[in-house]
C-alpha cells in the first residue's frame, strides 16, 4: 500500500508533440510559452514545497479559447492544470507531471457592474486586490478578503471556495457567488452566469465548480453580490491571558457588537515571535498569549464607538481582556491586520511548514494545538495556531530547519484522527489538492467520495482536469 504522501504514478496522457504546439501558438500568437525561464514560476508553488514539469504554458484570453484548447486537449488526451494567481496551500495548482499550464491570467476584464445591486461580473483572472479597488472607487467591496489578495484571482477564489477574513459577516462564496461560467472538458461552455439572487430552477450547478479546485470544468468568468463600503472601520487588537477568555471575549463580543462585526481573528504567542523575529513587527501592546483582532463595519461611526467602547469596556472590567489598541485610521487599521495576515509569510522565514487547516466546534480549535505540541515535544520546531475563530477554522502550523519525513510520520494521521474524532473537517478552507486528496475518507463518508467519483466521470471522463487532485487515489486504480 503506497504512502498517502507519495506522488501518484503519471496517468496514460499524452506527450506534447510539435504538432500540439503548432496548433496553440496558431490559436494563441505569443501566449503559447514554452520558455524554461517562464515556465519555472508556474510549476512551483507558494510554498515552495511541490513542483512540477510542464512544458507548455498557455494564456487564453477569452472564453473561446479556453474552449477551444479544452476541446483539443480532450480529443488529444493531453492532461491540464488551471491556474489563477497560484497562491493555493495545497498543491492543486501546479502539475504534477508535464500537464500543460492554462493560466487565466490575461482574463482580467470586469464585463460589468450594477451599482443598484451591487453586483459584479467579471474574467475569472481578475486580482482580487484589483477588484477591491476597482468596487471601493464604487462606494462596494468584494465580500471576501486574504493575506493572498495582491496575487490570487477571483477564479482561484471560487475554485477553492477561499473563505478568508470576512466569512464571519459576509458568508462563503457559495452564497455571494450569484453566477458563473465554466468550460467543461470537452470544451463545452457552460454558461450558469445569473445575475440573479433567487433562482429555484432545478440543480443550482454552480456549486459544482465552487471548491471543486479545477478538477470538474475551467471558472471563466463569476457573478459576485457585493457589499456596500462600510463608512466607518475600527480595528481592536488584544491580549487574552488564556483560551478559555479568548471564547469568553467572543461570546461577549458578538453580544455586544452584533450586526456590525466583520471579523474576529487570533494569533498565539508563538505566532508572534515569528511576526516580531522573521519580519521584524512589533507588537503594539503587552505580550500575551494569545491576541485577538476584531474588526467592526459599520455606517455610522459614532454610533460603532460607542458599541465597540461598551464591548471594551465589559472584558476589560472583567480580566478577559488584560491590554489592547484600537485604530480607526487607515495606516494603523493596516498595520494591526498585518500581525494577522502576514504570519503565513512569517512562517516561510522559519523553515519548511507542515500546514493544517482544520474546521472544529469552536471551544476545541486549541486544544489540537496544545495536544500536537506534546504529542511532538522537540521534534518539531515550531507549532502554531491561528485562525478565523468566528468560523471555528484552526490553521495550525508546524515548522522544522527542512522537510523531514519522520515528523510528518509524526504528524499524520494523527491530526486528521484528532479532527475526525471530533467530526471536524481536515480542509476547512484550502481545499484538498495533491497533499490532501487521500485524506478525504477522514472527512466524508465513501459513499460521498464515490458519487464525487461518478460526477467527475460524467463531467470529465478522460479525466484530463487537474489530475491527482482533490479526489483520492483510489478512485482512479
Ligand atoms: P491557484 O492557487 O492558482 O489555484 C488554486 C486551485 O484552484 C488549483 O487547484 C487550481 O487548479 C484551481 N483553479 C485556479 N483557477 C481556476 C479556474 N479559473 N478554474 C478552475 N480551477 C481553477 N485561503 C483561504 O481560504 N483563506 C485565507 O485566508 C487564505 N489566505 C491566504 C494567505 C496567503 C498569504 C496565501 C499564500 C494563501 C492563502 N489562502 C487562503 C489560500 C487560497 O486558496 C488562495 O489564496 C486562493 O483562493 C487561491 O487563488 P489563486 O488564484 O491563487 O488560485
Ligand atoms: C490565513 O488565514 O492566514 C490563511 O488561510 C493562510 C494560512 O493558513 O496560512
Ligand atoms: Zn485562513
Amino acid at each position: 500500500q503506497a504512502s498517502p504522501n507519495a506522488t501518484p504514478q503519471r496517468l496514460p496522457f499524452s506527450r506534447i508533440s510539435p504538432e500540439d504546439l503548432t496548433f496553440f501558438r496558431q490559436l494563441l500568437p505569443g501566449r503559447a510559452i514554452t520558455d524554461p525561464d517562464m515556465l519555472e514560476s508556474c510549476n512551483v508553488d507558494w510554498l515552495k514545497s511541490v513542483r512540477g514539469n510542464s512544458e507548455v504554458l498557455l494564456r487564453p484570453k477569452t472564453t473561446d479559447e479556453v474552449s477551444q484548447i479544452l476541446r483539443y486537449c480532450n480529443e488529444r488526451n493531453l492532461a491540464v492544470n488551471p491556474q489563477g494567481g497560484n497562491t493555493g496551500l495545497v498543491g492543486g495548482s501546479v502539475p504534477v507531471f508535464d500537464e500543460i499550464v492554462l493560466s487565466t491570467a490575461l482574463m482580467n476584464q470586469v464585463l460589468t457592474f450594477d451599482s443598484v445591486s451591487g453586483i459584479l461580473t467579471c474574467q475569472a483572472g481578475c486580482v482580487l486586490e484589483t477588484l477591491s479597488q476597482y468596487l471601493e472607487e464604487r462606494d462596494f467591496i468584494m465580500p471576501l478578503d486574504l493575506g493572498a489578495k495582491g496575487s490570487c484571482h477571483i477564479g482561484g477564489n471560487v475554485s477553492t471556495n477561499a473563505g478568508g477574513l470576512r466569512l464571519l459577516r459576509y458568508g462563503s462564496l457559495r452564497g455571494t457567488v450569484l453566477g458563473l461560467e465554466a468550460v467543461l472538458a470537452d470544451g463545452k461552455v457552460l454558461n450558469c452566469l445569473s445575475t440573479l439572487r433567487k433562482d429555484n430552477t432545478g440543480y443550482d450547478l454552480k456549486q459544482l465548480f465552487i471548491g471543486s479546485e479545477g478538477t470538474l470544468g475551467i471558472i471563466t468568468a463569476v457573478s459576485i453580490l457585493c457589499p456596500r463600503k462600510p463608512k466607518a472601520v475600527n480595528v481592536a487588537f488584544l491580549g487574552c491571558s488564556s483560551f478559555e477568555a479568548l471564547l469568553e471575549t467572543f461570546r461577549c463580543c458578538r453580544g455586544r457588537l452584533g450586526e456590525i462585526l466583520s471579523a474576529f481573528e487570533f494569533l498565539d504567542a508563538a505566532c508572534m515571535n515569528l511576526l516580531v523575529k522573521h519580519l521584524k513587527l512589533s507588537n503594539p501592546i503587552t505580550e500575551s498569549p494569545f491576541y485577538i483582532v476584531i474588526e467592526t463595519a459599520g455606517s455610522d461611526a459614532a454610533h460603532d464607538e460607542e458599541k465597540l467602547h461598551n464591548f471594551l469596556e465589559e472584558v476589560m472590567t472583567s480580566s478577559l481582556v488584560t491590554d489592547g489598541t484600537v485604530a480607526t485610521e487607515e495606516a494603523k487599521i493596516k498595520a494591526l491586520w498585518s500581525l494577522r495576515e502576514r504570519i503565513t509569510e512569517a512562517l516561510t522565514h522559519d523553515g519548511y511548514t507542515y500546514k493544517y487547516d482544520i474546521s472544529l466546534p469552536v471551544e476545541k480549535i486549541y486544544q489540537l494545538v496544545t495536544d500536537m505540541r506534546e504529542h511532538l515535544g522537540d521534534r518539531a520546531k515550531n507549532v502554531v495556531g491561528y485562525g478565523h475563530v468566528g468560523d471555528g477554522n484552526l490553521h495550525l502550523n508546524i515548522t522544522s530547519p527542512s522537510k523531514d519525513p519522520s515528523l510528518l510520520a509524526a504528524i499524520e494521521p494523527y491530526v486528521y484522527e484528532w479532527t475526525s474524532s471530533c467530526q471536524g473537517s481536515i480542509s476547512a478552507e484550502h481545499g484538498l489538492g495533491l497533499k490532501k486528496r487521500n485524506y478525504i475518507y477522514y472527512s466524508k463518508s465513501s459513499e460521498a467520495v464515490g458519487l464525487m467519483g461518478d460526477i467527475k466521470a460524467m463531467l470529465d471522463p478522460k479525466g484530463i482536469l487537474n489530475p491527482y487532485k482533490t479526489l483520492p487515489d483510489d478512485l482512479h486504480s
